[in-house]
């Protein structure tokens, strides 16, 4: 079943541009719930890991381009909100098995007052059987115990929801180019492999961004925790500063995750500051950015098209891979992280 490939992840990195076209076909089923939801003031989504890093981007998407205020809760402390969810309040749940028992319980109470929509991978699950509206995921089966493959597809839903809620033909648009994008990053792998003999050493690494790419960072610092059992810190660029700045010291490896766009200029300067304190910089950041090129000793490129707010569904994809190498490199398996199992039933 794993088609050559020596782990089911690294077959689950390489469907991601095929995930991602097949999560596009949705766009209609979307537009019909939208057409139906009326009367939404606030939208709050609820997940646990992988799946509560594609709600964080929502946020960003929803607030930025749509004006709809928009919570993101941990399922596991969902139940101190409760009392805040009304009638105009779509609780919206992502979640790749269905079945994640702290998010089913949050359904249940938010079912009782509010408008529910389940983004979900596992056809027939039970977050789909209970959800008021459900949007298919069409990532196929994952077997790999780390999502990859249907965090691109949550992320293409959640792109596809907010880009409909805010009419932004443009974002509609970019989409589409977003399978080819991903293939351009696997079709360089060979970059990633060098890089990952370069810092398999590591005990500690930081992974930065800001706006948008900042789930990004919290994502690619728990593909690394999860398989590699190398510890991962992902954090806004702009929080540095304010504690984690003092870890910072000679040759710590600090990913930062710097697409163009607005937030760029930002990046770089927080950028500079772990460089000046010796930190070894992995930069993931446009090809023709000559700045990032100048100031950064390891540059994973990018295409410069990828502008900062479709590089989530991006800019992942050498993280996961970055991971998956340096976790062979340590000579563990990927697809049996210690501890961990594919689908958590218990709260
Ligand atoms: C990370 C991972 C977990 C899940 C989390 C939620 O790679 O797999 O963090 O994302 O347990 O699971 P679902 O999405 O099935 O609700």
């Amino acid at each position: 079943e794993k088609e050559g490939y020596d782990h089911f992840m690294i077959k689950e990195i390489n469907e991601q541009a095929t995930s991602v076209k097949n999560t596009l076909t949705q766009k209609d089923n979307i537009q019909k719930i939208i057409d139906d939801l009326d009367d939404i003031s606030r939208i709050c989504f609820v997940a646990c890991g992988t799946s509560y890093h594609a709600s964080l981007t929502g946020k960003y998407l929803l607030e930025s381009l749509a004006g709809i205020p928009t919570d993101v809760i941990l399922a596991s402390e969902f139940k101190y909100s409760a009392k805040t969810l009304d009638e105009n309040t779509l609780v919206i749940f992502i979640s790749q098995s269905g079945e994640t028992a702290d998010s089913l319980k949050a359904l249940d109470v938010a079912n009782e007052t509010s408008k529910t929509l389940g983004i979900v991978n596992v056809a027939g699950s039970s977050i789909t059987r209970r959800a008021q509206y459900v949007i298919q995921t069409q990532a196929g089966p994952e077997i790999g115990v780390a999502a990859t493959k249907t965090y691109v597809s949550q992320l293409t839903a959640v792109y596809l929801f907010a880009a409909l809620m805010a009419k932004d033909d443009r974002l509609l648009n970019d989409l589409d180019k977003v399978p080819d994008f991903i293939n351009e990053v696997l079709e360089d792998v060979e970059s990633i492999k060098a890089m990952s003999q370069r810092y398999n050493y590591a005990k500690d690494f930081f992974y930065l961004g800001r706006g948008y790419s900042y789930p990004t960072a919290l994502e690619g610092a728990l593909k690394l925790k999860e398989i590699s059992y190398i510890h991962g810190e992902g954090y806004a660029a702009g929080e540095l500063k304010h504690g984690p700045l003092a870890l910072i010291d000679e040759g710590i490896p600090v990913v930062v995750v710097i697409p163009p766009g607005d937030s760029h200029k930002k990046t770089m300067s927080n950028l500079e500051e772990v460089k000046s304190r010796g930190a070894r910089v992995l930069a993931f950041g446009a090809a023709d950015d000559e700045e990032l090129a100048e100031k950064a000793p390891e540059v994973f490129k990018i295409n410069p098209e990828v502008s900062e707010i479709i590089a989530p569904l991006v800019y992942i994809v050498p993280l996961q891979l970055l991971s998956y190498y340096i976790t062979i490199e340590k000579g563990f398996d990927p697809d049996k992280p210690r501890n961990l199992a594919k689908c958590v039933t218990v709260e």
